[in-house]
């Protein structure tokens, strides 16, 4: 699956991207540091990313969830500017799933995240049928913060000791934004 907007496309990864994968997470390991989990084993090989993107696409096809890379639609080579994860697919009577995303240092502060996010979302809302979208941050992280506040998600809790990240278990703010035309459950079930 992609999606085009303005400046990006979203895409689910090929096996191929193992190496851009890899060099994104190896050029940002600071910038994303403090705001992402201990890192797995093995977690800075190619190996690992060939398998990961193995699971990000048998996880798509069966309904679990949907994880996109961010490339540059202007450059046919594009290096990965980042990524956005809706995970933890819930069906039934939730229909509901959880973001996460970051985009290369150098890429920050240009409405990027916010265009792949708009665009995202609004393919997890018609396309893939969901009613809720949930995402999480640290209350010391304020750009994804604002970054979610011009989405339109709205703070529904505060929760102690949610995730464990950068060595400690940390607070987050809960947030969540609701489909604007709710879909009927029947058909996904
Ligand atoms: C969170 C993160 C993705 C936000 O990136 P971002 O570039 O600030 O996000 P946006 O796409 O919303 O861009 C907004 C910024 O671009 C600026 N901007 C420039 N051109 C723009 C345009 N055409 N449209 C919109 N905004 C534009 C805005 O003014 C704003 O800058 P400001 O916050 O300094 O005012 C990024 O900081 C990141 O990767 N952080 C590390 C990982 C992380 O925190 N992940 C989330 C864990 S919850």
């Amino acid at each position: 699956m992609r999606i085009e907007t303005a400046r990006l496309v979203l895409a689910l990864p090929t096996v191929d991207f193992a190496p851009r994968f890899l060099r994104y997470f190896e050029e940002n390991s600071e910038h994303l540091g403090p705001w992402e989990p201990t890192r797995e084993p093995g977690f800075f090989t190619e190996d690992y990313w060939r398998a990961r993107i193995e699971r990000t696409r048998q996880e798509f096809a069966t309904d679990t969830s949907m994880r996109l890379m961010l490339l540059l639609k202007d450059e046919p080579r594009s290096p990965i500017v980042g990524h956005c994860n809706f995970n933890n697919f819930i069906r039934g009577a939730f229909q509901a799933c959880t973001l996460g995303y970051s985009l290369d240092r150098r890429y920050v502060g240009r409405g990027m995240m916010h265009e792949a996010l708009a665009a995202g979302i609004a393919y997890a809302f018609a396309e893939l049928r969901f009613h809720r979208v949930m995402a999480n941050y640290m209350p010391t992280n304020e750009r994804s913060g604002r970054l979610l506040r011009r989405l339109g998600f709205v703070v529904e809790g505060y929760a102690r000791d949610y995730l464990y990240i950068d060595g400690q278990w940390r607070d987050h703010v809960l947030t969540a934004l609701t489909a604007p035309s709710p879909p009927a459950v029947a058909n996904r079930i």
